[in-house]
């Protein structure tokens, strides 16, 4: 069988400025909470590697554009620092920063990469997060700023802006699960973070549309499709509906939307969990959805009505709700523990295109993270990772299905291309088309899949 894409279909990679640029203290960028947390607590990281050691993108995107191409790349996502941009979160515009944000997307441009430019990808300016970061209201205001900066300075060449990325991993990272800083388990301030964030990404996109820039905008969400253990059980299907309310339908419905989903709103109410929310907010967020949806999917969530009586903490938490559970027979990704449901792409976009107004979308993240991947490399130097092919290829397929059927789907983003820091895992975990020696500058090798991915995006489609 032939699988052809849409004529004009993106193909590409994303990463974030965090994660690849490195030379954190260099050039004037302020601290953001990574920078800081790793000063504080270096053992909380994977090797004990920090952020300075992401993969040298600030010296090399000449040489990594030149890679994109080779790798068939017509759209690359990255991300603007803040604390590089506006060094103290506020005020104060870096020079150093501007140009190298420029050059960045000159360079994409002048090789017919589309840049697709994302402004919150988890870097709280430390700064900011001195004074609360999102739990203060006053960080709305600050990342306004930020973002309109942004849209001012880079406008007029970037036409794929979003708000954030993957917006519910600050709130479960840094004050429910305690794997980003500031490491707090506390529900009542993740809920009042997560308001923030929507209110922040509904007020940049009225500020990008009064612009009235040629371009679009839009917000990335990692969705994880939840599943009950037993459909035919209502305790077990209410407890997945109940997840889905927790950690997609949060942020899905006020961005496409406009409205918080009424069972999560019930359910905070009953246990006096709702934000301080300000006159006038809700309106602007009925009244500034997005353009587009970029669709971060990598597994999903297994869910059973919850039988144990465990408390994970203190005060109420969304795992009071439900209980995830591991599917007996499921596939594995063995190199990273994670489970592989390659369908779980065509039910996300299912539930858009019959849920959401078939909002337009495309797949903003996807991929394999593969542990210990760098030991892998053959002696002649190549990386032979079919099975990062096979993952890619499998979700494709699913997601041909979905635009087949009417799902308004416009690219396909392979989560990354350079292999690139992952927070506290920091290199544990090797995802990109491109490997990078860190131990050795940074040294580039293009994988086995890189070189594939040219071949599908030139065909615009595999057999
Ligand atoms: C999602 C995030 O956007 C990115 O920062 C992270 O490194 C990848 N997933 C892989 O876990």
């Amino acid at each position: 069988m032939k699988y052809e894409f849409p004529e004009g279909f993106w193909w590409g990679s994303a990463a974030s400025g965090p994660q690849t640029e490195g030379v954190f203290e260099g050039d004037n960028k302020g601290d953001n909470i990574w920078d800081h947390w790793y000063r504080e607590e270096p053992e909380k990281f994977f090797n004990q590697v920090g952020p300075e050691k992401t993969s040298y993108f600030y010296e090399k995107y000449k040489e990594d554009i030149q890679l994109m191409k080779e790798t068939g790349h017509t759209t690359f996502r990255t991300s603007i620092q803040w604390s590089r941009l506006i060094p103290n979160g506020t005020g104060e515009v870096n020079q150093k920063a501007v140009e190298f944000y420029n050059d960045v997307i000159n360079e994409l441009l002048a090789n017919d990469i589309e840049p697709f430019i994302n402004l919150y990808h988890f870097d709280m300016p430390m700064k900011l997060q001195e004074k609360g970061g999102w739990l203060n209201r006053k960080t709305v205001d600050a990342y306004v700023e930020f973002a309109e900066k942004c849209f001012e300075l880079f406008g007029d060449r970037v036409k794929k802006w979003f708000t954030h990325n993957e917006p519910i991993v600050p709130v479960e990272g840094g004050y429910l699960y305690q794997f980003h800083y500031p490491n707090e388990v506390n529900m009542k301030k993740a809920v009042q973070v997560a308001y923030h964030e929507v209110l922040s990404s509904a007020k940049a996109i009225k500020v990008y549309h009064e612009m009235n820039l040629d371009g679009e905008i839009g917000i990335i969400l990692n969705l994880t499709p939840s599943y009950p253990r037993d459909e035919t059980n209502p305790e077990d299907v209410k407890a997945a509906k109940l997840a889905d309310a927790f950690f997609n339908r949060s942020f899905l419905d006020p961005s496409v939307k406009g409205e918080f989903p009424t069972d999560l709103v019930e359910l905070l109410k009953e246990i006096d969990h709702l934000p301080v929310i300000e006159e006038g907010d809700l309106e602007t967020i009925k009244n500034n959805t997005v353009d587009l949806l970029g669709v971060n999917y990598y597994q999903p969530r297994r869910i059973k009505a919850k039988e144990s009586s465990e408390k994970l903490a203190d005060g109420p938490m969304p795992d009071d709700y439900f209980d995830n559970y591991i599917k007996p027979d499921r596939k594995m990704n063995p190199y990273r523990g994670w489970e592989i449901y390659e369908k779980g792409v065509y039910d996300i976009l299912t539930n858009l295109r019959e849920n959401y107004g078939n909002i337009r979308c495309y797949i903003s993240e996807n991929g394999m993270g593969v542990e210990g991947e760098e030991a892998y490399i053959n002696p002649d130097g190549s990386i032979k990772d079919d099975y990062r092919i096979e993952f890619v290829k499998d979700h494709l397929i699913y997601m041909h299905q979905a635009i087949q059927e009417g799902s308004n789907v416009q690219g396909y983003h392979m989560w990354t291309c350079m292999d690139n820091w992952s927070w506290t895992n920091a290199y544990k975990n090797r995802y990109g088309f491109i490997a990078v020696d860190i131990e050795n500058e940074g040294k580039r090798t293009v994988k086995k899949s890189g070189r594939w991915f040219k071949e599908i995006s030139d065909a615009n489609g595999f057999d």
